[in-house]
């Protein structure tokens, strides 16, 4: 068990592993404030990841996707669950960022589940196009070495939210 009462809960890990549905719920049953730093984004940029993607491309959305990191120490340690989009344990500054005062939980789940749950959204730029199930693939190989850097990690597949969201509660002290 993990006392949790003054740190920040950060979901992280791959597309469709259900951060945002996990992090509102928890949220709301710990009574903290829930940040999505997809929303946060699109938010200050007025698009959608869609459209940021399309207009300005990936390093501009990630510099925007720091910022929105960056911004979370705005608020106090203990306050906050927060979504973060699955490419953001990438760069190293949001690593460190989200380590700091915060327990980082990986969100995990099969890829058969990541490609079915993806397929009903068209939202993912990363995975536009053909041959979805190959582009997970590799993603997932690419980011398995930044993932490492979580706490801890829940696999979701075949899961409710309510049951990820109970075994969170389940690790952690609040
Ligand atoms: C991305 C994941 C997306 C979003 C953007 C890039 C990624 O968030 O940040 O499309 O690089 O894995 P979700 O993980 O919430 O889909």
């Amino acid at each position: 068990m993990i006392e949790a009462d003054k740190l920040n809960v950060v979901l992280a890990g791959f597309m469709a592993t259900g951060k945002t549905a996990a992090g509102k719920k928890l949220a709301c049953r710990q009574e903290r404030c829930f940040i999505d730093t997809d929303r946060v984004v699109e938010e200050t940029a007025g698009l959608k990841i869609r459209q940021i993607f399309e207009q300005y491309g990936e390093s501009y959305f990630r510099e925007r996707e720091s910022e929105a990191i960056a911004g979370l120490s705005r608020y106090p340690a203990g306050s906050l669950v927060v979504a973060t989009g699955g490419g953001a344990l990438i760069r190293e500054e949001n690593r460190r960022r989200l380590k700091n005062n915060s327990i980082l939980i990986l969100l995990t789940a099969a890829p058969r589940t990541i490609l079915y749950r993806a397929g009903k959204k068209k939202i993912r730029p990363l995975l536009e196009g053909r041959d979805t199930a190959a582009k997970i693939k590799a993603l997932l190989e690419e980011r398995e070495h930044y993932y490492s850097c979580c706490d801890m990690s829940i696999d979701t597949t075949g899961k409710t939210v309510l049951q990820v969201v109970r075994e969170i509660e389940g690790k952690l002290v609040f």
